[in-house]
């Protein structure tokens, strides 16, 4: 039987980490091996898959940058156009994972599996989760069910999309969720099981197909967080370091204190798009008369966690969209699920 190829894109994190002993597992080092060095410690991979590594940067994802996801978009647009791959898995630290995740989700259109894979413990540890999460990375890459579902991430047996999942938990393997929307699937010795049918959301190039462009510069986007007593100042010097967008991370159900909200609401109108969201992350957000969203061109986004609004408003500001674009875009993406 042929073997499918995959393509193995490396860019670091605590599936390729170190510690000084195989009893340590929080205390090391991410990063420290390369992704041919991890493959080669899970001999049925290349048993089972004609393997092509690649390793466009290698760093823990507490580094990542967001010009580092246009050098991973390149390497994962070069597999998705090679006729011979059959899936992508992406090696990555777990802290940004889903920040990645999200990215590549909504700006790589293509039906071949992405998956983007990483570990709670370090490669060298006793409780190393990393070789069984690639061997189920790879497996659910090369599973033809898995095509036309966007990115994925598969963490500690469970396939979850890269728009919902997120990192629940500092340390334990089991540290991925996907709040309100689930898994959509789980990987067991070699079988995957779907929860759900296949369907993804719409790219940043969802209105003009294939006008992917690779940003010259990313515009500057930040999160102000909303804490009993915050005022002002954050969001003034977000302003004044150049911000082209706020994610007002809110309280409750994105609710803006009252003091500081007439300055967001004149944001808009100054060329700097607001959006308003939950700071903790379970539930929708709805517009709301209240804050006269409409009125102000305040986007909301749902269920979406700030950071990932983040990322839809990096998107679509970097491909020219305006306020309403990016509220039409984000509403398109919430009615795929
Ligand atoms: C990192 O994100 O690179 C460090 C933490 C991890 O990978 O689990």
């Amino acid at each position: 039987m042929t073997k499918p190829t995959l393509a193995l894109i490396g860019t670091g994190g605590t599936i390729a980490g170190a510690a000084s002993t195989a009893s340590v597992s929080t205390d090391y080092k991410p990063a420290s091996l390369s992704l041919a060095a991890v493959v080669d410690t899970v001999p049925e991979l290349r048993q089972r898959y004609n393997i092509a590594v690649t390793q466009p940067m290698q760093l823990a994802s507490y580094d990542v940058r967001p010009e580092h996801w246009l050098d991973l978009h390149a390497a994962v647009m070069q597999a998705v156009n090679n006729p011979d791959v059959a899936g992508i898995v992406v090696t990555h630290g777990t802290d940004t994972l889903e920040e990645t995740a999200t990215f590549l989700h909504l700006s790589v259109d293509s039906d071949k599996p992405i998956v983007v894979v990483g570990a709670m413990r370090p490669a060298t540890a006793y409780s190393a989760d990393g070789p069984a999460n690639l061997l189920d990375a790879c497996c659910v890459a090369a599973c033809p069910g898995a095509r036309e579902r966007g990115t994925l991430v598969v963490m500690n047996g469970r396939i979850h999309s890269g728009l919902w999942v997120g990192k629940r938990h500092v340390s334990s393997v089991e540290a991925f969720d996907s709040p309100l929307a689930g898994a959509v699937g789980e990987v067991a010795d070699q079988a995957v099981q779907w929860f759900r049918a296949a369907g993804r959301a719409p790219t940043v190039a969802w209105q003009t197909p294939s006008t992917w462009k690779t940003p010259s510069e990313w515009p500057r986007v930040d999160i102000a967080l909303a804490y009993a007593g915050v005022d002002e100042t954050a969001m003034h010097a977000f302003v004044a370091a150049g911000a082209r967008g706020i994610v007002h991370a809110g309280l409750g159900n994105a609710n803006t204190p009252t003091a500081y909200r007439a300055f967001i609401q004149s944001l808009p109108a100054q060329g700097v798009l607001v959006a308003r969201c939950a700071r903790f992350i379970t539930g929708s957000v709805t517009r709301a008369s209240v804050y006269a969203d409409a009125q102000h061109g305040i986007l909301t986004a749902g269920p979406l966690p700030p950071h990932k609004v983040r990322i839809v408003m990096l998107l679509g500001l970097a491909h020219g969209m305006d306020g309403h674009a990016i509220q039409g875009w984000i509403d398109r993406i919430l009615l795929a699920g």
